[in-house]
């Protein structure tokens, strides 16, 4: 099988990450990767925003508060150690203007983009909704507002990078979802 269609394959989504950080030279390629992604009228509208460390960590405080306040958020009686990224070290921001039609569509693609990406270089990875159920929350906006997100932006999705810290799940896929009318 040719090395995309295998890739394509192989990807899957981790929900444990060991401590250790990803390079820079991993990091770079797998953002490359976001911004080569096709965007509706070719608008290349998507923000990318790398957390890491002390800014990460702000992160998921806020979304588990957000949470457990329930203001312009689902409310959610979240443990103190929940955190929605799985302690992965990085996480990457997709976000685009809210008012762009295609701006959802446009952030899915350069998210599955940066899974294939990291996953053809051994980086694990997996998508966090998190952060764009909180986006309205104030305790989050906050953040997205000192992290220079643009105000009018809805974090469409998420992508945690780290390394596997054990086998990821292996899901079957269900079967009858081609149609050939
Ligand atoms: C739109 C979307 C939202 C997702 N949100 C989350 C999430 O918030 N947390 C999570 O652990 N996984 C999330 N996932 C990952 C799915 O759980 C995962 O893709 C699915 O279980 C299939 O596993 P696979 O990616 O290994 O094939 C999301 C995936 C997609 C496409």
């Amino acid at each position: 099988m040719n090395p995309v269609l295998e890739n394509i394959r192989q990807r899957r989504s981790f929900k444990q990450f060991k401590k250790e950080q990803i390079s820079e030279e991993q990091l770079q390629l797998i953002l490359e990767a976001g911004l080569y992604a096709p965007t509706g009228n070719n608008r290349q509208g998507c923000i990318f925003t790398v957390l890491q460390g002390e800014n990460l960590k702000r992160l998921g405080d806020a979304v588990r508060e957000a949470f457990r306040r329930g203001e312009c958020c689902e409310k959610r009686d979240v443990p103190d150690d929940y955190v929605c990224f799985y302690n992965a070290p990085t996480l990457i921001l997709v976000s685009e203007d809210r008012n762009n039609f295609n701006g959802n569509s446009d952030c899915a693609c350069a998210l599955q983009n940066i899974f294939l990406a990291a996953a053809s270089l051994g980086v694990a990875s997996c998508w966090i909704n998190q952060p764009r159920n909180t986006s309205d929350a104030p305790l989050v906006r906050a953040l997205f507002d000192e992290f220079k997100i643009p105000k009018d932006h809805i974090v469409y999705g998420s992508a945690a990078l780290g390394f596997a810290d054990g086998e990821p799940r292996n899901i079957e896929r269900r079967p009858g979802r081609v149609l050939r009318p």
